[in-house]
């Protein structure tokens, strides 16, 4: 299976979104057995209108959050369940704009993922290297301790239940993407944490899905999405192009 997961971010009002997901949904003939997911990820806001435009149209609806909690009193936070009602099927946790913007911890993340998990959503957990740590060279350490702290403790750690997003920070909304060969050594570290965490099942952590993000557009998101260790892209601005978008798609079909 690849991935396409388009993360609108707050880019877009609702007006907007509904209409970008209704010229979505005109365009992209997505073939049924299709090896190819593609996921909206509007802002919560939206998420209930897009998700009434792009049913039964093959698309899949994916958040870009979740609350650490079933439910309760957690002001402005959205539960897993809501999640459910609207119709989403995957949950981006841990994007660095969460992480620099909220303060969102790796014990968070794994909160979070317990949420999704208990509700059937998949969790699209988002891992990467701030620039110092890459220029110190420490990204594969970095990526590893990310990996098992978010990690740590799931319970349902498996490799259809869960996806990974490689998102370098300085790569993120810059037009400065990282390499395809730094993109694959990424998911090398990526999947040596997921070795230990998943002890005697250790060979499983080869096909837990592994994407690339960070300034992904048509000109590289078919090398990434095919590049060794990886499985597809997490497209931030291109995704708000719907040509872009398309053509990215149509890429990987
Ligand atoms: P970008 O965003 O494609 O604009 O770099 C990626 C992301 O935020 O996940």
């Amino acid at each position: 299976m690849r991935y396409v997961i388009a993360n609108w971010k707050m880019q877009l009002g609702v007006a907007e979104a509904v209409a970008r997901a209704t010229e979505l949904v005109r365009e992209l003939a997505l073939p049924e057995n299709e090896q190819l997911e593609v996921v909206i990820c509007p802002s919560f806001a939206a998420l209930g209108a897009v998700g009434e435009v792009i049913k039964a149209s093959g698309l899949k609806l994916g958040a870009e959050d979740v609350a650490v909690a079933k439910s309760g009193a957690f002001t402005g936070d959205v539960s897993a369940r809501e999640l459910v009602e609207l119709g989403c099927e995957y949950a981006i946790v841990g994007h660095s704009e969460r992480r620099m913007h909220h303060g969102e911890t790796d014990g968070q993340v794994r909160q979070k993922i317990a949420m999704l998990l208990a509700e059937k959503i998949v969790p699209i957990v988002c891992v990467g290297e701030s620039r110092e740590e890459r220029l110190a060279n420490i990204t594969g350490s970095v990526l590893k301790a990310q990996v098992a702290e978010c990690l740590r403790d799931v319970t349902e750690l498996a490799a259809e239940k869960i996806v990974i997003a490689y998102e370098p920070r300085w790569a993120i909304g810059t037009g400065l993407a990282a390499t395809v060969e730094d993109a694959s050594a990424a998911t090398v570290a990526i999947r040596e944490a997921l070795v230990e965490l998943l002890g005697e099942a250790g060979a499983d952590a080869d096909k837990f899905p592994v994407l690339y993000g960070g300034s992904v557009d048509v000109a590289n998101a078919v090398s990434f999405a095919t590049a060794e260790g990886l499985s597809g892209v997490l497209v931030g601005t291109a995704s708000l192009d719907t040509k872009s978008l398309l053509q990215i798609v149509g890429s990987l079909m």
